[in-house]
């Protein structure tokens, strides 16, 4: 693990088109409301390569909602067909993908995403994502309580997994241009110090 990308703000090129493209996919992980969709979106633009929401995928693929697929199948269920479209996605065209928070937990699709492409931990403090995810009412695992108690649990839980991806950068308040350029940032990094996970230009 690096966290390279917690200092990563004050890089003077960031502002410049992202040269190294990677060779894999880029796969974003973190919490309900690290930004995953927003940054990777952005950072699928400044990179030149496709952006895949998985969960949009898995809806895609299940043909209903991801809190319908939760209510009529369960959790259990849902993990197996994420782990199935998460692996034909890094199988596919190199993109960035942003996994649902759960994805990288399950040991399997680490394992995938370990081997076969690049993960970047977007991790946020409890404010941020709480007030993030007040927005939204279709995140199922937020009903079942108090969404902060929720979401610290899940902090506990999930933090120490997540901190085995490749790189790791913070996620907060600001702009979510000032975060794609940090993001932008530690991957180039990363490929400089990983030349063979960037694409020959
Ligand atoms: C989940 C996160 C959600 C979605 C599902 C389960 C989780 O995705 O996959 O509701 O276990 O953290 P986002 O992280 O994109 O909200």
């Amino acid at each position: 693990m690096s966290a390279d990308g917690s200092s990563s703000g004050s890089d003077p090129d960031n502002s410049r088109p992202a040269k190294r493209v990677p060779a894999r996919p880029l796969v974003l992980v973190g919490l309900m409301g690290a930004g995953k969709s927003a940054i990777g979106r952005r950072l699928a633009g400044r990179l030149g390569i496709p952006f895949v929401d998985v969960d949009a995928e898995i809806e895609k693929a299940a043909g209903c909602s991801i809190s319908d697929y939760f209510e009529r199948y369960g959790e259990a269920a849902f993990r197996v067909g994420e782990r199935k479209v998460i692996s034909r996605l890094l199988d596919g065209p190199v993109a960035v993908l942003a996994s649902g928070g759960g994805a990288y937990m399950d040991a399997e699709t680490r394992a995938l995403i370990g081997e076969k492409a690049i993960s970047v931990w977007l991790r946020a403090e409890l404010d941020v994502l709480v007030e993030r995810t007040s927005r939204r009412n279709d995140r199922p695992l937020l009903h079942r309580g108090d969404p902060r108690a929720i979401l610290a649990d899940l902090m506990d839980k999930r933090y120490p997994i997540y901190s085995q991806a490749d790189i790791v950068v913070d996620s907060d308040e600001g702009p979510a241009d000032q975060m794609t350029r940090r993001v932008v940032g530690a991957v180039r990094r990363h490929l400089n110090r990983h030349p063979e996970l960037a694409a020959p230009c």
